[in-house]
């Protein structure tokens, strides 16, 4: 039998068990502190909800550590009620959380002690065996609870206690950490009803953004065409009026006035086509995500792999979004990032498509310094989707979105 990582790992889960158990002990008299003064001149009105918002955030580790130990992502807990000595009495994560209170002191210290001993108890007890001789002759040290005066004992008591310690690390401390981190995230666990509230909560703000976002759009291209195809086209229309009062008496003024109205005309029709890229790039329904993506990366100074996956049909919507990701990602990495290189990675995994676009540069980015990154979220946020960028100073910067494509 050898010990693998996996005992370890699950050793020190326990020992840290035992840490944070050893820190909630005087919890409960805080919290019974602050109840107190409740009846008692109400200070406890202010105390209490301060006491268990702390505690909200005592077991916000423990929630992390166990799905972290169960190999699980983290999913995101329900935020802090807002203020009130009601709303946090009532607010049922504060149940759960002095739920996890009484069984971490009850569960986590035990365990935790178990942990502890698997852990430390093998280079303790061989120190112990080669140093029992230091301690004084009227308090000798115990192994496994003998007395030890002697080598021979030293030895004997102090290989049955090594044996206990790795007994522990091979066989006891893996099921008893399975069991402590599964019943810390059944206990911390909002309900599904709870859950549920939340995801509504979330999908009106993501539709508040949503039609924020549209209005938004629609103005813009409101203001486009009033400030520059219409003020062109008005200008034309005027020209071609001048041309025609003046076609008789000085046909080469009027030559010249039609030919200012072809260039205005030509000039409508290229800031047209602009506008309407911006509302759909045609390149998309040229070729497609993948082409789009490619010309975007042509475009780009800086050499950028591309990588797209095969997609299959995606609603337009999601394709504009990620056509615009990747064009402001590029602009960014073009004008701020200092790179020697980029990469594009388009792919779909179920029902999300994720759009990866990194960069080797100098790093640093922050969405508050401009309107692009923070445009990027906005519209990610409107089709519910995720944005995420890192971006450490000294590089590289990754920026991940992951829309939701479910047609
Ligand atoms: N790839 C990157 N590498 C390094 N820094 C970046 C990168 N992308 C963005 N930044 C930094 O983050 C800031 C914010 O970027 P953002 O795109 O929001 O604004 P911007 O590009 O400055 O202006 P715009 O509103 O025209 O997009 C930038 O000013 C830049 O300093
Ligand atoms: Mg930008």
């Amino acid at each position: 039998m050898i010990v693998t990582s996996a005992n370890l790992r699950a050793a020190r889960y326990l020992t840290g068990a035992l840490l944070t158990g050893v820190a909630t002990l005087p919890m409960p008299l805080l919290l019974l502190g602050a109840s107190a003064t409740v009846a008692a001149a109400g200070l406890g009105f202010v105390l209490l909800p301060l006491a268990l918002l702390g505690l909200r955030r005592w077991t916000g580790p423990a929630w992390r550590r166990a799905h972290a130990y169960l190999g699980e992502p983290v999913p995101p807990r329900r935020p802090d009620p807002p203020a009130g000595f009601r709303r946090v009495i009532t607010d049922p994560a504060t149940r759960r959380d002095l739920a996890w209170v009484a069984a971490h002191l009850v569960v986590g210290l035990p365990f935790g002690a178990v942990g502890l001993l698997a852990l430390a108890g093998p280079p303790v007890t061989l120190a112990q065996m080669a140093l029992w001789w230091l301690a004084p002759v009227d308090r000798p040290l115990s192994l496994l609870a003998v007395p030890v005066t002697s080598w021979a004992t030293a030895l004997a008591a102090g290989a049955g206690q090594l044996l206990v310690c790795v007994a522990l690390l091979l066989w006891a401390v893996r099921p008893l950490a399975g069991l402590h981190a599964r019943m810390v995230r059944a206990l911390l666990r909002p309900s599904s009803a709870e859950r549920l509230a939340e995801r509504v909560d979330v999908l009106t703000e993501s539709r508040a953004g949503a039609l924020e976002a549209h209005a938004a759009e629609l103005r813009r291209i409101e203001r486009d065409l009033h400030d520059g195809t219409q003020a062109q086209l008005v200008a034309l229309a005027m020209r071609l009026g001048v041309a025609e009062r003046t076609m008789a008496d000085d046909p080469e003024r009027a030559r010249g006035l039609l030919r200012e109205a072809r260039d205005g005309a030509e000039e409508a029709m290229a800031e047209l086509r602009g506008v309407v890229r911006t509302i759909y790039p045609p390149i998309l329904a040229d070729r497609g995500l993948d082409g789009a993506a490619s010309a975007l990366a042509a475009r780009c100074p800086v050499p950028v792999t591309v990588a797209v996956d095969a997609l299959g049909p995606l609603p337009a919507a999601v394709e504009a979004t990620a056509y615009f990701v990747v064009a402001e990602a590029l602009t960014n990495i073009a004008k701020h990032a200092r790179a020697e290189r980029a990469s594009v990675a388009i792919r779909r995994e179920g029902a999300s498509l994720l759009i990866t676009v990194a960069d080797d540069g100098h790093g640093g980015a922050d969405e508050s310094r401009g309107s692009g990154l923070a445009g990027i979220r906005r519209r990610v946020a409107a089709l519910d989707g995720a944005t995420r960028l890192t971006s450490p100073p000294g590089g590289p910067t990754t920026l991940e979105v992951d829309l939701p494509c479910a047609s």
